[in-house]
């Protein structure tokens, strides 16, 4: 679980700590210094020794026009404590490239060189834009660093995916300057816009549910997740504490979001029972099976006849028993529900969300282009007095417009 961050702005006159580490993707620090100079930050520079092999201190201090620090034993700089002084300066510490070793290093939280001592010494978000071969990307280890990263709230941003400097192909690619630099501003303008989510607890179920029917076979249907995992992302952003119930899918986990993986209905149902009371915001994204197999075959079922029936048994509504468990408390999650539909969809929407007790349901027509699988969706916030029409974007937009229409109705 990431803690509560609250973003710095990204804007002209930003205070960026530029860390680079050891790796061939240091020449892009370059430009990226060069960009943030464009952009109107101010940018500090810091080397590991690593990374001087590669680019030297003098064409960052020219880039940068500011002095380049590279060991904690700089005697002239240290005489007046440099490195705290330099840790308490930035509002974001940049990483980029970060090399497996210094990402295994913050991990730890050795203090070795002045970089890894400046990332413990810092208030600074701390954003890594990793650099590696793709092997050594995929290791368990670097993935585990960072993964305890994330949940101490670092943001990773790529890597990107492509040919790599050893001939190798893969994702370990540093993202490109501008890449890195539309990242942030994404990230610092998606938490002012939604700054009141910050430190919010918020459950989100999301995906299909799979409903066994023997070994090899299962009842599903065509949610790919990504609305529900776009909400997530967002909501994490700005700096809610994201817990995501996320039926079978085979999306990447949003940076600082606590996924918990479900296969059918009714073990999302225990999951979201036992998350929704410490939530402030539930919000029912999943496209759960209303019914299951009644019988769940323990061997594959044989092809018999030209005809067979299958019975089906009715799956708990999650929903609505997270509605009826909360109901009498004082104080209760905002309940969200969506409503999927083919149809009379507006009618049929209003008419859900009264019969499950929610206080919001977001009405969207599925069909081509929008909906389940598509990367666009549209949806009408609707509420007991309120009917917001959203419109037709992509889902991380629409859960941006999502979380932003709700955050009036939190009880803070
Ligand atoms: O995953 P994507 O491909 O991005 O697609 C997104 C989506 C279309 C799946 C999503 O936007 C959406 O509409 N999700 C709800 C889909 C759905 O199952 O709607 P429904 O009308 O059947 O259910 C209404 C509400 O009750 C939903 O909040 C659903 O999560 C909830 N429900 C339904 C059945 C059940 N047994 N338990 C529930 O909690």
């Amino acid at each position: 679980m990431t803690a509560p961050v609250a973003y710095p702005a990204f804007a002209p006159g930003t205070k960026i700590l530029l860390g680079v580490s050891g790796g061939i993707a240091a020449y892009k620090a370059c430009e990226l210094t060069r960009r943030l100079k464009e952009f109107g930050c101010q940018v500090r520079v810091v080397l590991t020794e690593n990374a001087e092999r590669f680019v030297s201190a003098t064409t960052f201090h020219a880039l940068s026009g500011e002095a380049v620090r590279t060991s904690l034993w700089d005697t002239h700089a240290e005489a007046a404590m440099g490195h705290i002084e330099l840790a308490r300066w930035a509002d974001w510490l940049l990483i980029a490239p970060a090399s497996a070793n210094t990402i295994a290093k913050l991990a730890l939280g050795s203090a070795d060189d002045l970089l890894s001592t400046l990332a413990l010494a810092t208030n600074a978000q701390l954003v890594l834009a990793p650099a590696m071969n793709q092997q050594m990307f995929a290791h368990a280890a670097v993935q585990s660093n960072l993964a305890q990263l994330v949940q101490r709230g670092a943001i990773v941003l790529g890597p990107g995916i492509g040919a790599q400097a050893c001939g190798d192909s893969g994702a370990g690619r540093m993202l490109e300057a501008a890449e890195i630099i539309s990242e942030l501003t994404n990230h610092a303008n998606d938490a002012n816009e939604l700054r009141a989510l910050c430190g919010k607890v918020v459950v989100i179920t999301a995906g299909p549910t799979y409903e066994d029917l023997d070994p090899v076979r299962y009842l599903g249907n065509r949610s790919s997740g990504k609305m529900g995992f776009a909400i997530a992302e967002v909501a994490a952003r700005a700096g809610a504490l994201v817990n995501l119930i996320a039926g079978p899918c085979m999306l990447k986990t949003p940076n600082g979001v606590a996924r918990i993986d479900v296969r059918d209905a009714r073990s999302m149902h225990a999951q979201a029972i036992s998350a929704a009371p410490n939530a402030d915001l539930f919000i029912a994204a999943a496209a759960v099976a209303d019914y299951r197999p009644a019988v769940q075959s323990l061997q594959k079922i044989k092809k018999s006849t030209d005809e067979s029936m299958l019975a089906l048994v009715k799956n708990p509504d999650i929903i609505a028993d997270v509605c009826t468990l909360l109901a009498a408390r004082a104080t209760r999650p905002l309940l969200v529900g969506f409503a999927a539909e083919t149809e009379t969809v507006l009618e049929n929407a209003r008419a859900k969300r009264l019969r499950k007790g929610l206080d919001f349901i977001a009405a969207n027509h599925v069909g081509p282009g929008k909906g389940m699988e598509a990367e666009g969706n549209a949806l009408v916030l609707i509420g007991t007095n309120t009917e917001i029409d959203l419109g037709y974007a992509d889902k991380a937009t629409l859960a941006k417009r999502l979380l932003a229409a709700l955050i009036p109705h939190l009880t803070h």
